[in-house]
């Protein structure tokens, strides 16, 4: 298990860039998009293909890689390794996690009106129980008390944020929702796959019932793994929508047919484990641990502060929550007239972002350097 938080002290760039061969190709600022796999991780999974021979399985001989993501996943959000279970991306979590709540006729389910449709779907799905999924208007970009006073009633039942919204970057304030979830009596679901590895979260000091998160943006893991997080206290309250060969005390007496759901978060993981991601994912997090959460989040965020006096002063429209409290490493902003020849402007320039729609949308990592995020402003040029 690991101890400490990382160094709090930012590594040098030069020293993180050479891990990420994308830096020869372009300048890459699309992490909320999806991340380039860096060097330590393609050399894992490599290495771990190659020492593996032609046929490798469910051996005893590789358990320590589940072990050991497990536990520093659990340390990422400070959870313990037994309230992990591996999916394979954020949707399938929500959806395990929505499924397996004990909901019923008439109850509903709060989200609002900007939330990415891994945590809407899952939820709307769930009107074939009865129960509905209220979509509630955004407050200034993102889900807040103000609004939960408004749309909340005595059968909400759960409250389903995003960490980090991924449209605009509005940083929802877990802590606020948290206890505000806590006093009323709903679950606390938190999609956190758009600021897990860019910035720290702890799913205790929030309140926070369930969580799930894709391993492929800030935690710069590879496509098809991530995790959920379901608080140890709760396993009880839950019914696994689903059972498989893995998820039962005794599973290797295969033939016992014991159907007792194991006493940890395993429960919900199904079948074979996606090992090869599994090392990519462990790769992923321990380089960013190496990093320090903390300070990548620090260095996102004078990035992001850099682009966006630079962009104002050439006079473009910030279109995320300029609020201290609501920033994270993902800014969005708007351009006059033809936002799709802005975007191919950047793109013609190797400058790696994305149109979300109407905005441009930038989202530097911990190994992009202030040179590289002067270039958007430079490409564009003023707005008038
Ligand atoms: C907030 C949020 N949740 C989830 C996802 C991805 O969902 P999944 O991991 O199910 O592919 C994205 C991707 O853009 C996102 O921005």
């Amino acid at each position: 298990m690991v101890q400490s938080r990382g160094p709090s002290r930012y590594p040098e760039v030069d020293a993180l860039r050479a891990a990420f061969p994308v830096t020869k190709h372009c300048t890459y600022l699309n992490h909320a998009a999806i991340a380039p796999l860096s060097g330590p991780v393609r050399a894992a999974m490599s290495k771990f293909v190659a020492d593996s021979g032609v046929i490798f399985g469910r051996e005893s001989r590789y358990e320590h890689i589940s072990n050991d993501l497990r536990a520093v996943l659990a340390w990422l959000i400070n959870a313990a390794p037994e309230e992990i279970a591996f999916v394979q991306n954020t949707g399938s979590g929500i959806n395990i996690i929505a499924n397996a709540l004990p909901l019923q006729d008439g109850d509903n389910v709060i989200f609002c009106d900007i939330e990415f449709p891994s945590n809407v779907y899952p939820w709307m799905n769930l009107r074939r129980k009865g129960v509905e999924a209220r979509c509630v208007p955004n407050d200034g970009g993102g889900l807040t008390i103000d609004a939960l006073e408004r749309y909340a009633d005595a059968r909400t039942r759960v409250v389903a944020a995003s960490s980090v919204e991924f449209l605009t970057g509005f940083k929802n304030d877990l802590q606020e929702l948290g206890i505000w979830c806590r006093e009323h009596g709903a679950y606390f679901v938190v999609d956190a796959i758009q600021s897990l590895g860019a910035a720290p979260l702890d799913v205790q000091a929030c309140q926070i019932d369930f969580l799930a998160c894709g391993g492929p943006k800030w935690l710069m893991g590879p496509l098809g793994l991530g995790f959920i997080y379901c608080r140890h206290e709760l396993l009880d309250d839950l019914a696994p929508p689903f059972a498989g060969s893995l998820s039962v005390v005794g599973w290797e007496d295969w033939r016992d047919y014991n159907f007792t759901f194991l006493p940890d978060a395993r429960r919900f993981e199904i079948g074979t484990e996606n090992l090869i991601g599994q090392v990519g994912l462990l790769a992923a997090v321990r380089f960013l641990m190496e990093a320090g959460i903390q300070a990548i989040e620090r260095w996102t965020l004078h990035l992001t502060d850099l682009l966006i006096e630079d962009l104002q002063r050439r006079g473009y429209h910030i279109a995320s929550n300029l609020e201290q409290k609501r920033r994270s490493a993902i800014v969005s902003f708007d351009v006059p007239g033809d936002v799709d020849k802005a975007f191919k402007k950047l793109t013609g320039a190797k400058v790696v972002v994305s149109k979300r729609e109407r905005h441009i949308r930038v989202s530097p990592h911990c190994y992009n350097t202030e040179a590289e995020i002067a270039r958007v402003g430079d490409i564009l040029g003023n707005a008038h």
